[in-house]
């Protein structure tokens, strides 16, 4: 269809681009939530202290006392499977003199041990259980200098923290998206290739994700992505706190080699059937996890901010089990694909971050092909400026 051809409406159902559905008029960011400081000062506060993050993967958790970090906004917390099997999420921070617990990942024992005085807590519950010396205290309350608490779910396989201890349950907020991402099997595949934080991209974390959230700059600035997708069939989807995109692969035979030989030779994972191995989904967990999901692989991104301007993402790639040799060329060559695009991408977020401080500029109208950057416009504005 053209989503252009039809009439707004204000309050249409989720749209699905090329399933015939009237876009609803949703209203671009404007420039002021992108630029200086001030903007990302609140929305470390009302934005990234109360949502969602993700943390990591289960495999990465998966014996007791094994843990990981991680840095929620500017905030770092740490994450651990206990003796018995759960998973706790704490500040990262040692009640005394404020010396960071962990770092990386690793293997703990359950007393967390400070490394500057030895304060020991129990991974378990946080508690305070042991303090060196502590005759020599004036004051000691022990009861009160448990480690901070941060919330921790489990979400098809992988791991999210948030540091609201009120917040409303990521299962209830992303109802409906569990169960679609329940057929890639996430908890059951293992993390491959580098990994990691480095990739920075020159723009505010916001133009990272709208970026990210609309399939309309394909055409135009993703000649490879073109070649493969079936564009008119590019579908979109917002719901609460995510949003989904089905983008189907083209029968035709590309005409560049290495598109042609993942056409051929993509196989879908265990879980997956042959119908799976032709669409690419990926999904948007509000405010800043995407999760790319393809026939052979599934691949996370964490848009963190670095600044006002920049973003510090991290990211990893998870597969199935001693894939054979065909899979791991098609993975390979995916990984080419994605490498690529991120180019390309890199190049397109520069040049908005550098266009929107124009004086005069005010964001233009949205394309049903950009519901979800409405969607997620509308997010920020309710969190950063409430009524
Ligand atoms: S800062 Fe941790 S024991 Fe002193
Ligand atoms: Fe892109």
């Amino acid at each position: 269809m053209d989503p252009g051809a039809t009439q707004p409406t204000e309050d249409a159902t989720p749209t699905a681009v090329g399933n015939g559905t009237v876009p609803r008029v949703r209203r671009a960011l404007e420039p002021r939530y992108y630029l200086g400081e001030e903007p990302l000062r609140r929305e470390l506060e009302t934005v990234f202290a109360r949502s969602w993050q993700y943390a990591g993967q289960v495999a990465e958790l998966a014996e007791p006392n094994s843990y990981i970090t991680a840095t929620v906004g500017d905030q770092p917390v740490l994450v651990v499977r206990t003796e018995e099997g759960q998973l706790r999420a704490y500040r990262n921070v040692c009640r005394h003199r404020g010396s960071q617990l962990l770092t990386g990942e690793g293997t703990c024992k359950r007393a967390l041990r400070c490394r500057y005085h030895g304060w020991t807590y129990d991974s378990e519950d946080g508690r305070l259980l042991g303090v060196p010396e502590h005759r020599n205290y004036a004051q000691l309350d022990k009861g009160s200098l448990g480690l901070i608490g941060a919330r921790v779910e489990e979400l098809a396989g992988f791991i999210f923290v948030n540091l609201d201890m009120d917040a409303e349950s990521l299962a209830e907020l992303t109802e409906g998206l569990g169960e679609r991402l329940a057929r890639y099997r996430i908890g059951d595949l293992v993390p491959f290739g580098a990994k990691g934080v480095g990739g920075s991209q020159p723009a505010n974390w916001k133009i990272v994700v709208e970026n990210y959230l609309e399939g309309y700059h394909v055409p135009i600035a993703h000649p490879g992505l073109m070649r493969l997708l079936d564009y008119q069939n590019y579908g979109v989807e917002t719901h609460g706190e995510w949003a989904w995109f089905e983008a189907p692969l083209r029968d035709a035979p590309s005409s560049n080699r290495l598109e042609r030989a993942y056409q051929r030779l993509a196989r879908p994972m265990p879980g997956l059937d042959e119908s799976d191995s032709k669409v690419w989904r990926y999904a948007v967990i509000y405010p800043n996890t995407a999760i790319d999901m393809y026939p052979d692989q599934v691949n996370v991104w964490q848009i963190m901010p670095a600044g006002s301007s920049a973003t510090a993402d991290r990211w990893a790639c998870f597969r199935q089990r001693n894939p054979g040799p065909v899979t791991r060329v098609v993975q390979r060559i995916n990984q080419r694909f994605n490498t690529e695009v991120l180019e390309e991408d890199v190049d397109l977020v520069g040049a908005v971050q550098s266009g929107i401080r124009t004086r005069g500029y005010a964001p233009g109208p949205l394309s049903a092909r950009e519901d979800a950057v409405g969607w997620f416009a509308d997010r920020i504005r309710a969190d950063v400026d409430p009524a």
